[in-house]
């Protein structure tokens, strides 16, 4: 009996991404490396003309889940590379036509904390034409009921995160990362800040964080609270988000360099 082919997922439609596709414009994307690989970035690298592309993460169950989700895609000249960007022997001698990398300078912390500084120069030799680099702006402090709310997740979130003992994301600034950049020789052709709206998605992807992280509080009573306040923040931040059709707040930034 033939084997029935999974279809394939849908385009991903992102703002960011979009930005990158058109920045890129009529260049062939040949061989990619998606340097720090989720659902997100692969799903958008899986709708586009390319030769073939590599995966990394540094986590052995994402290449897992993400092999599950996307074995019937993938070509012999595809894969996935668990391993870590401050091991100088990773990926060693390998060049692609694009580097994306998506969300990794956030959260290199978690795999490789104090290496931010370095990503830049380690990812350049794999630099054959373009690298697009993506990420979250650090927040400013909110001006208004709006961004407080969105700043209130986030600090509940990460004090979840330390609560259970493991590292939280640490986001860097554009200019930080153009200054990075130019100093390891690269030349950046594009930049943008793009202003972010926040879902509903995010809130209770923001919260469900908090409430996987409660099994490792020491204390029961502390994370009986902390579930407390956790659902009562969601539906706080639901009901302004419905209010104002979503919740405005911080940016994103974008950055190509050749
Ligand atoms: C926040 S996720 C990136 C988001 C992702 N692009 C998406 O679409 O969802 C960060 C990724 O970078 C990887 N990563 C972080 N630090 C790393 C390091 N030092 N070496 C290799 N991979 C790393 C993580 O394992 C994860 O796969």
């Amino acid at each position: 009996m033939p084997l029935l082919r999974r279809p394939r997922p849908p385009r991903i439609q992102d703002a960011l991404f979009d930005t990158v596709a058109r920045w890129h414009g009529d260049r062939p994307w040949g061989r990619v490396l998606d340097a720090g690989t989720g659902r997100h970035s692969l799903r958008w690298i899986l709708g586009l003309p390319t030769d073939g592309w590599t995966a990394v993460t540094g986590a052995e169950s994402r290449a897992t889940a993400l092999t599950d989700e996307h074995r019937d895609h993938m070509r012999p000249g595809d894969r996935f590379a668990v391993g870590n960007w401050q091991d100088p022997g990773f990926l060693a001698g390998e060049r692609y036509d694009v580097v994306l990398a998506d969300y990794l300078l956030g959260a290199i912390d978690g795999f490789a904390p104090y290496f931010q500084d370095r990503l830049f120069a380690r990812l350049r030799p794999h630099v054959g034409g373009r690298l697009y680099a993506v990420g979250l702006a650090p927040y400013d402090e909110p001006t208004d009921a709006v961004g407080e709310i969105v700043w209130e997740i986030a600090r509940l979130r990460d004090a979840c995160i330390l609560l259970a003992g493991h590292r939280c994301y640490r986001e860097y600034p554009r200019d930080w990362v153009e200054r990075r950049l130019a100093g390891c020789g690269m030349t950046v052709v594009h930049a943008e800040s793009v202003p972010i709206v926040y879902r509903e998605r995010w809130i209770d992807g923001q919260l469900d964080v908090c409430l996987r992280k409660l099994p490792r509080f020491g204390d029961h009573g502390l994370a009986a609270a902390m579930r407390g306040r956790v659902e009562e923040l969601r539906a706080r931040a639901k009901a302004t988000c419905a209010l104002h059709d979503g919740l405005r707040f911080g940016h994103d930034w974008i950055v190509a360099a050749e």
